[in-house]
């Protein structure tokens, strides 16, 4: 099968398209036939080694793993002899954290994980960029404890987590407040976002407003400089920053606002479903910024190094993704 695969950190040119021998099924596993898959900010980050912590979970002075990609929607090919839940044929979406192996025509899931039946009526490529992002956002605003009522700030609001992250907060009844660049105020504001503030015009931790929780889906915000535009009792939640973790022991002591990185974040079936049935729901659409065919993940990852993706970049390994 064709795969993308790495043998050293680097840079996107790193990637080369390889045929490489087609996994089999464990008893616990489905053969997935991707249809499509995603180029994230993890996939980045593994590729490039940076920050060296990430190479204690991909290796340490090479990559332990070959193939990257964790987004994926595609057809079940084979099942392992254990397996109920999925038969061949289906179709299903999910993401395969930790093992990574998305980017390419087939890979080796269990049953059990993060892994269910496609959204109704949704194309693979856009099933397959549902979970990364949402389920990061889900694990980044669940300590805040959302409900009508509460007042929520997502820095970083256009992109993967953040155009998650303001769809959810919505369906949990928030009020939500967005800040992206001035490009992306009116793609937030269609996102469901009660109030959308331009970065290049105002900086939200002067403006003498308060929140609940304030999300830094972006990575370059601080405890310290929020701390004023949190309302008492309110919670910063994190996406990125080492130190993060040690405010999170510090403020659980210390003070009444907190902080809250939830790693390593948990990627759940019971959390593809919820994002399932949103979808059905129309309360959650999935943002694609770009489509780039299997050939040119080069291309694709240097897109996503810039940081300045909307949404989510996709990845078609078959004629069929956007059917
Ligand atoms: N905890 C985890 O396991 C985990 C996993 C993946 C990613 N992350 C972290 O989560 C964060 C967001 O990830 P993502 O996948 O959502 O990223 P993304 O899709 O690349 O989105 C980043 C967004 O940040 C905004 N941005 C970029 N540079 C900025 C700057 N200098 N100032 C203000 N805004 C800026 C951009 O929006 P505008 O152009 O509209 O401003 C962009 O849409 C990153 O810090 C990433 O490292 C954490």
């Amino acid at each position: 099968m064709r795969a993308v695969v790495r043998d050293r950190y680097g840079p996107p040119d790193v990637l080369r398209l390889e045929d490489v021998e087609r996994p089999l099924a464990k008893s616990d596993e489905v053969l997935i036939k991707v249809h499509a898959t995603t180029v994230s900010r993890t996939d980045s980050a593994l590729r490039a080694g940076v920050p060296f912590v990430s190479r204690f979970i991909g290796g340490l002075r090479r990559p332990r793993r070959k193939i990257l990609g964790s987004d994926l929607a595609g057809v079940v090919e084979a099942v392992g002899t254990a397996v109920t839940e999925f038969k061949v044929g289906d179709h299903v979406f999910g993401i395969n954290p930790w093992k990574f192996g998305a980017h390419a025509e087939f890979i080796c899931m269990r049953a059990g994980g993060a892994l269910a039946p496609m959204p109704a009526g949704m194309p693979f490529d856009e099933a397959a960029a549902v979970c990364d992002g949402a389920i990061l956002a889900l694990n980044a605003i669940r300590p805040a404890r959302l409900r009508t009522g509460r007042r929520i700030l997502i820095y970083g609001a256009s992109g993967s987590i953040g155009t998650a992250a303001v769809q959810l907060a919505r369906s949990f009844g928030a009020d939500v407040t967005g800040v992206c660049y001035t490009g992306n105020i009116a793609l937030v504001r269609s996102l469901g976002a009660d109030a959308v503030i331009d970065s290049t015009q105002e900086d939200f931790t002067k403006n003498g407003r308060t929140y609940d929780a304030i999300l830094d889906a972006v990575g370059n915000l601080t405890f310290s400089r929020c701390r004023g535009s949190l309302k008492p009792g309110g919670v910063y939640l994190a996406t990125d920053g080492m130190q993060n973790l040690v405010l999170t022991l510090w403020t659980a002591r210390i003070g009444d606002k907190r902080v809250r990185f939830p790693i390593p974040p948990k990627f759940t079936k019971q959390d593809v479903v919820f994002l399932k049935r949103l979808s059905e729901a129309g309360k959650y659409r999935v943002v694609i910024d770009r489509r780039y065919p299997l050939e040119q993940v080069v291309e694709a990852t240097r897109y996503v190094d810039t940081k300045q993706k909307t949404g989510n970049v996709v990845l078609t390994v078959s004629r069929d993704a956007r059917t």
